[in-house]
């Protein structure tokens, strides 16, 4: 449809056309915008047209409810069609915000981090389980990108220490800044390198009660990526070296045994299909309680394993 193309179609023709808007109440833009990023096959248009909007605007969501018959003209509307447009082709609706949910978190997110993925939450459920009773528990947060899963166990849990890595350096800059603004960059400290390599020479190394993480798990040329996934979040997030998903997770199953304190913990996200072999490294490796979690689409998303001595 003409009107639709108008909503989100930054192109002269479409801006042509716009007059026809000018001054639209609110919901007939988000209705038209919905059908639009519908018609492009995007699973949640309505939200994502929601947030954009409430963006677009500097209001919360939940108010579009309350001024669907605001005349919408001018700048508001070009900055509304520039965002759907821009979801149209893929974008994140985090990275075209600025804002992400994550577990109890608002996190500041853009294209130098993955966006935190609803699965993940299961890891940090599942930790902190295994931390109840655990007092003043320091724990490592491996490939930590916007720094989801440290903040949101140190949010959960006021008496928790985090050390976090990430290879990125821009990445880090992202995760210091949300310890920042959210207070919590008393208790959970950066540092770039190779997974646990940088926090070696750390008095609590060895005492660890936790190794978490979750590291990039998609080999190239996997067809199951989402070619906007693959577009638009950074390579370093996504891809392992060669054809082995787990090769990262194995590795860090590894260094981790000299990081954890006896009984401590491992928990590493999974890609769909990686069950098995992230069971086998880990018996190879000698921990135990192994076990695969699901996430809650029912998919073996976490792998957790014990180090002996408990
Ligand atoms: C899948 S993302 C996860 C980010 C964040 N923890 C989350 O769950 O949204 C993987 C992160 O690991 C980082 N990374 C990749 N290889 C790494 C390595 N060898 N050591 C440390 N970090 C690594 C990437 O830069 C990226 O930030």
């Amino acid at each position: 449809m003409v009107g639709d193309a108008v909503v989100a179609d930054g192109s002269a023709a479409a801006r042509g056309g716009a007059g026809r808007l000018d001054r639209a109440p609110l919901l007939e833009i988000l209705k038209r915008s919905t059908t639009w990023l519908e018609g492009r096959g995007l699973p949640r248009p309505r939200l994502d047209v929601e947030l954009l909007m409430a963006h677009a605007l500097g209001i919360e969501r939940m108010q579009l409810y309350l001024q669907f018959d605001r005349p919408l003209a001018g700048e508001e509307l070009d900055t509304i069609r520039d965002l759907v447009r821009r979801r149209g082709q893929g974008e994140p609706v985090a990275y075209l915000t600025g804002r992400w949910g994550f577990h109890a978190l608002d996190l500041a997110v853009d294209s130098r981090v993955l966006v935190p993925r609803p699965e993940t939450e299961t890891l940090v459920d599942a930790t902190l389980e295994r931390l109840q009773g655990v007092e003043n528990a320091t724990i490592a947060d491996v490939g930590t990108g916007s720094g989801c899963i440290a903040l949101a166990l140190a949010h959960a849990r006021q008496d928790l220490t985090a050390l976090c890595s990430d290879v990125s350096e821009a990445a880090l800059h992202v995760a210091r800044d949300n310890a920042a603004r959210l207070g919590l960059d008393a208790r959970v400290r950066f540092a770039h390198g190779d997974l646990l390599a940088p926090w070696r020479d750390d008095p609590a190394f060895g005492t660890l009660a936790a190794v978490v993480s979750n590291p990039p798990y998609v080999v190239r040329g996997d067809p199951a990526l989402e070619t906007a996934v693959a577009r638009f979040e950074p390579e370093l997030a996504l891809y392992v070296d060669g054809s082995d998903p787990f090769a990262i997770g194995a590795r860090l199953a590894d260094q981790a045994r000299s990081a954890l304190a006896p009984g401590g913990w491992l928990l590493v996200e999974l890609g769909v299909g990686s069950d098995d072999r992230a069971r086998e490294a880990l018996t190879a490796l000698d921990y135990t309680d192994i076990d695969v979690l699901p996430d809650l689409a029912g998919i073996g998303r976490v792998v957790v394993g014990r180090t002996r001595g408990a």
